[in-house]
């Protein structure tokens, strides 16, 4: 039986590849030309050492020069060593291109453009064939009839025959005023997955921050949470500015349906909004939703809300488990996508 490994390089791409049974990380990778760093394919040196984000795998033969008690028990293993048991996430120490490989590009068509609300916009592709990818990752695609590109996460999850995603339409942006007038079957291209914003093993509650359409990655990761179930409280707190933004509720109430322990509050912040809760997500954030700290929180949004409840966190003394975030940073900007603060071992 084979396993899937999904390679996470330090540029934010992502690779994923088979692992055959009785393979090692290390030659799976390298039969299919992905040449991860690697020495004496021994156990001997450490210098294919890699991060396990989850799954679980066999560690091996090796010596304590290359690898500590400390550092297994930590989650780092030796891709010339490990062998998967299930599916895995790895973390490579190198960048895709070290590696000799890139992003893969896809071709697809345009299956529908929907307007969710007055400033949200949906779109879904078809015949990108069987596309792997993390629940909370994206793509960056190439805006038609230009040479520009925009990030845009899944909002489906990765199970899903066509890929679905939420769009901000802002006023003279050359993606929004694409997908205005765009028809159904236009061509489309992109490049991907990326990103370290994504749904790790659930094992303490969840709480998801969301703002304006920073909502689609954790549409993706619910949807995955739904197929899988989900035996940790989860609660969403989604946050917008006017009270056109809100879109993707009728989703939300499925998957309060659909997920046990899976609840969400929504909120506006303009003054004038006729929302019964007015305000910043920070102002809807339970302290039965911080668990105490022992909470896990993803948190996704355009920069300034990000940042703000950052600071909030921060202000609040609040140390989660683990904590991961992305900004809907607007294209040309510096991008922070999935910086991850850990108080304690995932
Ligand atoms: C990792 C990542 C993932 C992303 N995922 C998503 C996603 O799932 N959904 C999504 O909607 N966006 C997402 N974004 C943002 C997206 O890539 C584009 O920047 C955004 O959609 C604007 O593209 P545009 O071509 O319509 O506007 P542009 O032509 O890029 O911008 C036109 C003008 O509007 C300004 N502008 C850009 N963004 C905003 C904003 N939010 N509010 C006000 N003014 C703005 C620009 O500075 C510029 O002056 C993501 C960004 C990153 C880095
Ligand atoms: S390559 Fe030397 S320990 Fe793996």
């Amino acid at each position: 039986m084979s396993h899937k490994v999904a390679l996470n390089f330090e540029d934010g791409f992502t690779r994923f590849i088979e692992g055959r049974l009785g393979e090692t990380v290390a030659d799976a990778s390298y039969r299919v030309g992905i040449n991860i760093p690697l020495d004496c394919r021994d156990g001997a040196c450490g210098t294919c050492k890699c991060r396990v984000q989850s799954g679980e795998y066999e560690q091996g033969d090796y010596i304590e020069d290359a690898l500590t008690e400390e550092e297994a028990a930590e989650g780092l293993a030796l891709a010339c060593q490990m062998r998967p048991k299930t599916d895995l996430v790895v973390d490579i120490f190198a960048s895709s291109e070290v590696c000799k490989t890139k992003g893969q590009a896809f071709q697809a068509r345009l299956k529908s453009v929907e307007r969710l609300s007055g400033t949200t916009i949906a779109f879904t592709l078809e015949g990108a064939g069987a596309l792997s990818f993390l629940p909370g990752q994206y793509v960056n695609v190439l805006v038609p009839g230009t040479e520009a590109r925009r990030s845009y996460s899944f909002s489906s999850p990765p199970s899903a025959e066509t890929q679905s995603f939420l769009v901000r339409d802002i006023p003279h942006g050359l993606m929004s005023t694409f997908l205005r007038e765009a028809l159904p079957g236009t061509a489309l291209e992109f490049v991907g997955p990326s990103g370290s914003f994504y749904l790790r093993e659930v094992r303490r509650p969840l709480l998801f921050l969301a703002g304006g359409t920073g909502l689609a990655p954790f549409l993706s990761m619910l949807g995955k949470l739904a197929e899988t179930g989900c035996a940790q409280p989860t609660h969403l707190v989604y946050g917008v500015t006017n009270d056109e933004d809100l879109a993707g509720l009728d989703r939300l109430q499925e998957f309060a349906a659909r997920i046990p322990g899976f609840g969400f509050t929504t909120c506006v912040a303009a003054e004038r909004s006729a929302h019964p809760r007015k305000g910043y997500v920070t102002a809807h954030v339970e302290p039965s939703h911080l668990n105490g700290g022992e909470v896990d929180v993803y948190l996704c949004g355009p920069p300034p809300m990000v940042d703000a409840v950052r600071a909030w966190l921060g202000e609040h003394g609040v140390t989660p488990a683990n904590f991961y975030y992305e900004k809907f940073s607007p294209s040309g900007a510096v991008t922070a996508t999935g910086e991850d603060h850990r108080r304690a071992a995932a």
